[in-house]
């Protein structure tokens, strides 16, 4: 350490503190992240004021955050480190199925259900039959395979978004686990294209940049099974006319899916003669082994 810092001088000075750190992983991060910072603000030539307004709305993006309103997801998320982390970690175009983002509306209260349940909790829309088989790389069903599924409603608002409407109960989202040929089931109701939450500071930073908050339509998928890798992923809609403009970044040709419109009258996946339209969805997922 030594006083009389220049400019220059100060970045080997803050990263010799980290010498002392007994994860050399931690030191690494740390060395290399003092480094970019200190980088980036010499080449801009950071203003005092603007460094302010940086460390303000930070401030203001964790004053919001709370359990179900995860600001600082949605910052990694429009800011695309969420899929950048997920790239750089999942080799994608393998035999297994892609990855993409959590995104912020995962509640681990969820309620595990049984196959074949109503997950709609009582929200009104299109009824929506999904079918999903999970594999290994080699075909072969992966039995007990627990499944994290979680939606929005018809016009886009996850449940977390409506608590007066449905007096905080949890809805359009389940766990639910595999049978031995590796299959789930559920009904729920379609969901829709949205806007990323525009209300706190993120929208923020949308609006400076004139950017779209849209997200295609998609259903969230979060596996787990015992030797497997967990997958996080979602399905998209072949024919959203957002799915070239994720204001995420998520969206992937690979993970795109028919939503099959059916008419009142033709008979649901599970036996029901419908009074009303409704959609089939079917996929399956393909999971890489662990360490693979
Ligand atoms: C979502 O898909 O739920 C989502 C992802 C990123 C930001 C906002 C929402
Ligand atoms: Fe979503």
């Amino acid at each position: 350490m030594s006083i009389d810092l220049t400019e220059t001088s100060i970045t080997e000075a803050v990263q010799k503190t980290f010498d002392g750190a007994e994860d050399e992983r931690v030191k690494e991060l740390f060395v290399c992240l003092v480094q970019h910072v200190h980088d980036f603000a010499r080449e801009v030539r950071l203003t005092g004021d603007e460094w302010f307004k940086a460390v303000d709305f930070l401030t203001r993006v964790g004053e919001v955050t709370t359990p179900t309103r995860q600001e600082f997801v949605l910052l990694s998320d429009i800011l695309g480190v969420s899929v950048l982390v997920d790239l750089i970690n999942h080799e994608s175009g393998s035999s297994a199925t892609d990855s993409t983002l959590l995104g912020p509306f995962y509640v681990e209260g969820r309620p595990a259900v049984e196959n074949g349940a109503d997950i709609s909790g009582g929200v009104e829309g299109t009824p929506l039959f999904f079918r999903g088989t999970v594999v290994d790389t080699d075909g072969k069903p992966v039995a007990g395979a627990r499944v994290d599924t979680w939606h929005s409603d018809g016009d886009g608002f996850y449940d977390v978004q409506m608590p007066e409407k449905l007096h905080d109960r949890l809805a359009m989202r389940a766990l639910m686990t595999t049978d031995d040929e590796g299959r789930f089931w559920y009904r729920s109701i379609a969901p829709r294209y949205y806007p990323v939450p525009t209300d706190g500071p993120c929208g923020e930073i949308l609006r400076t940049a004139n950017r779209s908050a849209m997200r295609p339509e998609h259903l969230h998928f979060w596996l787990h099974a015992e030797g497997f890798e967990p997958l996080i992923t979602m399905l998209f809609r072949r024919d959203d006319p957002y799915l070239e403009h994720d204001a995420v970044f998520g969206a992937k040709r690979s993970l795109v899916v028919d939503f099959v419109h059916h008419e009142a009258g033709e008979t649901a996946p599970d036996g029901t003669r419908m009074d009303e339209p409704f959609q089939n969805v079917e996929w399956t997922f393909v999971l890489l082994p662990q360490g693979g």
